[in-house]
């Protein structure tokens, strides 16, 4: 295999992930996504991995936190695909080193995702393995233990997510990147490429929530117990598909310093959790080999939707095909003393569109 990773077709589909969230392959900073293709990346060791060479470091350094990576490029693969389900771009990754393929370098709104998510799932799952136990870096927020409101009746206990040493090791992991840019495009690449990062960190702290458990005699809550915990990823997952909503067209004006293309807006600053991108997306309707865009024929659509999964929207006006589809289930399920179930099959015939 050769040090910048780009020729690993044969390591499995998971580590491939983190291969290509990076834009160029001679970066080689996004080469960690490859790593969720990898069945045991600890047997691998680390310089089998996609990685690049700084990583590869920090991977020798810190073998252990190789399967919190794996874990957090399946997050965020995962959620992407998720949210996009119903959209004409649809998040679907390729086994290939290019996982996101054309989207990864596009400069889009959808790579911006994309950076926000993998950031985010790192962080994410490495915060797990800290509170898990898992970690000689990291564990629990003991920070706030000691403090809360007696009067009103609650105290910080139990073990709040420690978010710090996550958040330190995503930028260590992802921002490694070859700062060595010799294009402005790649420039560009770059700059978004941290900056989404970054809001996709952001999403993470911004989502933390705050649990209680009431103690008392049977249940009165009279006294309660709370810690900080994150969300669930699927609610980081949707606050990122909202700040895409909303992501920002930027230009890039002068050295590393990015502003609004709106002009009205232009001096208006654009914080930490707004995502950025600097092209428009295709319109993700026909195939596109030489972008790596698949197209929206043969998608499954929703005729009765107005929503983005409506055949209307999804097939871009091109109609669709109905086709009806034979559903087989279980149904009038009984309990039988004893003890088992027992079923009748039933069928039922369903239209299915899809897209021309
Ligand atoms: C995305 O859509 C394509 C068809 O355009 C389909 O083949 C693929 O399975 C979909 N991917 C996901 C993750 O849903
Ligand atoms: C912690 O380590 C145990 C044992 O290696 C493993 O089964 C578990 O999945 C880990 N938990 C997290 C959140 O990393
Ligand atoms: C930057 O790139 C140039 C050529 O692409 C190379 O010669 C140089 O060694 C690189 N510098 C670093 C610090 O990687
Ligand atoms: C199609 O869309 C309608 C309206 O949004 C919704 O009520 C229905 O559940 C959808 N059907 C499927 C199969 O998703």
């Amino acid at each position: 295999m050769d040090n910048t990773g780009c020729g690993i077709h044969a390591v499995h589909h998971l580590f491939l992930i983190w291969l290509s969230v990076y834009p160029l392959c001679s970066q080689g900073s996004w080469m960690w996504l490859g790593i969720t293709s990898v069945g045991v990346p600890e047997k691998l060791g680390c310089a089998h991995l996609p990685l690049s060479h700084k990583q590869k470091e920090l991977c020798a350094r810190k073998p252990h936190l190789l399967p919190s990576v794996k874990e957090g490029a399946r997050l965020g693969i995962t959620e992407c695909q998720t949210q996009f389900r119903h959209e004409r771009w649809n998040c679907s990754t390729r086994r290939d080193p290019n996982v996101f393929g054309y989207e990864l370098t596009s400069g889009t709104k959808e790579t911006a995702f994309i950076h926000a998510v993998m950031a985010a799932g790192l962080v994410h799952a490495v915060t797990r393995s800290c509170s898990a136990g898992n970690m000689t870096e990291c564990s629990c927020d003991t920070s706030l233990l000691g403090s809360g409101s007696p009067t009103e009746g609650w105290h910080w206990g139990g073990c709040s997510d420690d978010i710090a040493f996550g958040t330190s090791f995503s930028r260590r992991f992802i921002d490694s990147a070859a700062k060595n840019t010799s294009t402005r495009g790649e420039e560009a690449l770059l700059i978004m490429k941290q900056h989404n990062s970054e809001a996709g960190r952001q999403a993470v702290a911004k989502t933390m929530l705050t649990d209680c458990r009431c103690h008392g005699v049977s249940g009165s809550c009279a006294v309660k117990t709370c810690w900080r915990t994150m969300a669930a990823f699927e609610r980081v997952g949707a606050y990122l598909k909202d700040r895409y909503e909303t992501s920002v067209h930027v230009v890039d004006r002068s050295k590393r310093k990015v502003r609004r293309k709106d002009k009205e807006q232009r001096h208006v600053p654009i914080t930490k959790d707004e995502l950025i991108f600097f092209n428009k997306s295709p319109n993700y309707c026909l195939e596109d080999r030489r972008l790596g865009v698949t197209g929206t024929r043969g998608r499954k659509c929703n005729r009765t939707s107005a929503g983005p999964d409506g055949c209307n929207l999804l097939c871009c006006g091109r109609g669709y095909n109905t086709h009806v589809v034979r559903h087989v289930e279980r149904c009038e399920c009984k309990f039988v003393w004893c003890c088992y179930v027992r079923c009748r099959r039933c069928e039922t015939m369903n239209d299915m569109h899809t897209c021309k």
